[in-house]
């Protein structure tokens, strides 16, 4: 594990230039869901007993990313290399997380906080560790649980199927959630109380959050009310993309103090403490 970044003023500049960079890349290529994925399996690894995976970077390995449950992330992760390539001062886990915060953000979805600090990994989590679509709703809450997360979690971010769609070649399903999966709505939890399916896509897990009482609540909820959906979702976002993450942002007005200021309030405190010093001595003898 390497060191986590200085977040000083300047690495706060370059989140906010990656991120334009994001926004004009994510829109051109019209790559939202895959980059929201990519950030999304890159922190579900996370294990809240023993700290180890989450959001930091470690979907760049081969190894990982080579995996069947990362099937097609080659070209977002090529895509944010050419971001990375631009701002080398960031570190991938960031730049990651930024792409799935982005990716929400320019297909309508609701704004996301985005602290910045996570450190990179080269060490890759077990295999294993992120959800399978084929299974149900004990899985779904196992899986989430370990990572430190809740049930209002679980639906609230399974409200990412409202982007995308499955390919058969990636993990055997096919189709899409939504009539827009370039739309972050709320339509996903709206399909999921129809019965029909109008050939739109239902994974096993999808469907398990209309068959435990506490998920189809929020189902139902998200469904009715999109302000709440947005609204919680933000929330859970930023609690996945935050997982075992320990901002170390020096406090904005700090960051934004340039050095001079700095130096000369360092230099004010030495004189006065030398005046201090001298004034002791010369009444002390
Ligand atoms: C709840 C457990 C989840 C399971 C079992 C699951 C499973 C899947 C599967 C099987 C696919 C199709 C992949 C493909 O064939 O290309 C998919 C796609 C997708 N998932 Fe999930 N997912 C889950 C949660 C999430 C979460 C939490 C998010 C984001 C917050 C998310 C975002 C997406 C997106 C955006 C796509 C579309 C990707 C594309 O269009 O290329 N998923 N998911």
């Amino acid at each position: 594990m390497s060191c986590p970044p200085v977040v000083d003023a300047y690495y706060l500049k370059e989140i906010e230039r990656a991120r334009r960079d994001l926004r004009a890349l994510i829109y051109s290529k019209q790559c939202a869901p895959i980059m929201l994925r990519l950030a999304w399996h890159d922190a579900g690894t996370y294990d809240a007993k023993t700290k180890t995976g989450g959001p930091n970077g470690s979907i760049r390995n081969e190894e990982e990313c080579k995996r069947d449950e990362n099937k097609g992330f080659e070209k977002a992760i090529e895509f944010c290399g050419e971001v990375m390539a631009k701002h080398p001062k960031i570190t991938y886990a960031d730049l990651y997380q930024l792409a799935g915060v982005v990716a929400v953000e320019v297909t309508g979805g609701p704004t996301i906080d985005f602290v910045p600090g996570r450190k990179d990994s080269l060490v890759s989590p077990n295999k294993g560790l992120l959800p399978d679509a084929r299974k149900g709703v004990r899985h779904l809450k196992d899986i989430f649980y370990r990572m430190g997360l809740s049930d209002k979690d679980i639906v609230a971010l399974s409200g990412g199927h409202t982007l995308g769609k499955a390919h058969n070649e990636r993990s055997g399903f096919d189709g899409e959630w939504t009539e827009d999966p370039m739309k972050f709505d709320n339509t996903y939890f709206k399909e999921l109380l129809k019965n029909k399916s109008n050939g739109l896509l239902k994974l096993p897990t999808d469907k398990a959050l209309t068959e435990d009482l506490t998920f189809l609540c929020y189902v139902k909820l998200y469904a009715d009310e999109e302000e709440t959906f947005f609204k919680d979702y933000a929330a859970s976002h930023k609690k996945l993309s935050e997982l075992g993450f320990r901002s170390s942002v020096l406090p904005t007005k700090l960051a934004g103090v340039n050095t001079t200021v700095l130096a000369l309030v360092a230099v004010a405190v030495i004189v006065a403490a030398a005046v201090v010093l001298l004034s002791y001595f010369y009444h002390s003898h």
